[in-house]
């Protein structure tokens, strides 16, 4: 392996448009994978399996998925709660069984708990223990089907109702994730209060307690105290070799008042780039797709790199 490779998973058409009150239409989620599939990203996080009446926005994800253009070199995974989740995708993969209608949008499933219970509770309604007896057999399920699955744990370096939280309590979540048999586990700093050693404390505990080396964890850091690629490169340095970010610095999740997006991908690519990494991905595409996204919907473009890089 490319050891000079980081892996960037591209979240903003779920991270970064699930927490939008304005109903984004469907056909400019659509456009935005479409975009996005041209940047060179290896991977595109299209949508969520979830309650529509938890995350109104996410509604339309059967919808996204089927319309969206399906590369063979790109991974588009879905957000996936609990065994509805799962029965919902595979109701729509088994559309795709014969062959005729093409390739299946997706062959991989993310799933999410948290490491404080208030965030556990307030994001899926239950504990963390009963969140990992749910998970377990959605992993179990999943991977018997052929899909991938993939793990996230929320609230690493801080939780909004609950405040610090203890590394320790990450490492565990990271093992059991790990244990259930998913093949990275996504440390989340969902409301961007991470600092680079909270998130080597996260990192250190989830890689001894699970036995998994740094290249099995991703950073996924959310911008909102402006930490966000100060954390990032941290854990790149540390060994992590997969960063979540979304283009335009979007989102926020629905259950973390105040946060804000993601660490925007164009920062990402710019500092890696710079800093020695390969990524594969475009800066000036992600660039015009950053700005392209935010002018969709409204916002103004989080990206001061996005930004600089368009005055120049
Ligand atoms: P619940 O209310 O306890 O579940 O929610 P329920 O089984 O009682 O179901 C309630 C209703 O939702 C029912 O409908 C179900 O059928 C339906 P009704 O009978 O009332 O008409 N339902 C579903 N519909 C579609 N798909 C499903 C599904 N499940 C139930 N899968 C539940 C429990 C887990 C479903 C809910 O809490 C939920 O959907 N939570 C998801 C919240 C979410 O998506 N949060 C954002 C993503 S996580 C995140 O952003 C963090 C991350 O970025 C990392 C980080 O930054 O930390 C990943
Ligand atoms: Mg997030």
């Amino acid at each position: 392996s490319n050891g000079k490779f980081v892996k960037i998973v591209e979240v903003s058409p779920r991270d970064g448009l699930q927490n939008e009150k304005t109903i984004v239409p469907t056909e400019t989620k659509v456009e935005l994978i479409r975009r996005l599939a041209d940047t060179g990203v290896p991977v595109i996080e299209a949508g969520s399996f979830v309650s529509p009446k938890w995350v109104p926005q996410m509604g339309d994800t059967p919808q996204v998925v089927t319309q969206m253009p399906v590369h063979a070199s790109i991974s588009y995974p879905v957000l996936v709660p609990n065994m509805r989740g799962l029965e919902g995708l595979q109701k729509l993969l088994a559309n795709y069984a014969d062959g005729s209608k093409g390739a299946p949008p997706t062959d991989e499933i993310a799933i999410f708990t948290a490491a404080s219970e208030s965030f556990c509770k307030a994001n899926t309604n239950c504990s963390i223990a009963e969140s990992l007896d749910r998970l377990h057999e959605v992993t179990s399920k999943a991977k018997a089907a052929g899909l991938k699955v993939r793990g996230y744990v929320s609230v690493v370096a801080g939780c909004p109702y609950e405040g610090k939280v203890d590394a320790e309590a990450v490492g565990r979540v990271s093992k059991a994730l790990h244990e259930m048999g998913c093949y990275e586990v996504s440390l989340g700093d969902t409301i961007g209060a991470g600092t680079p050693s909270v998130m080597e404390a996260v990192l250190n505990a989830s890689v001894r307690q699970s036995g998994q080396g740094p290249e099995y964890f991703a950073a996924h850091c959310h911008d909102t105290m402006n930490t966000g690629l100060a954390n990032v490169l941290h854990m790149v340095r540390l060994g992590v070799r997969t960063v979540d970010s979304a283009v335009g610095g979007l989102g926020g999740c629905p259950y973390s008042p105040g946060a804000t997006g993601n660490i925007d991908t164009e920062s990402v690519v710019f500092a890696l780039h710079n800093e020695g990494y390969q990524t594969g991905a475009d800066l000036d595409k992600l660039v015009d797709v950053g700005a392209w996204i935010n002018g969709q919907i409204g916002r103004t473009n989080a990206s001061s790199a996005g930004r600089a890089v368009l005055a120049q």
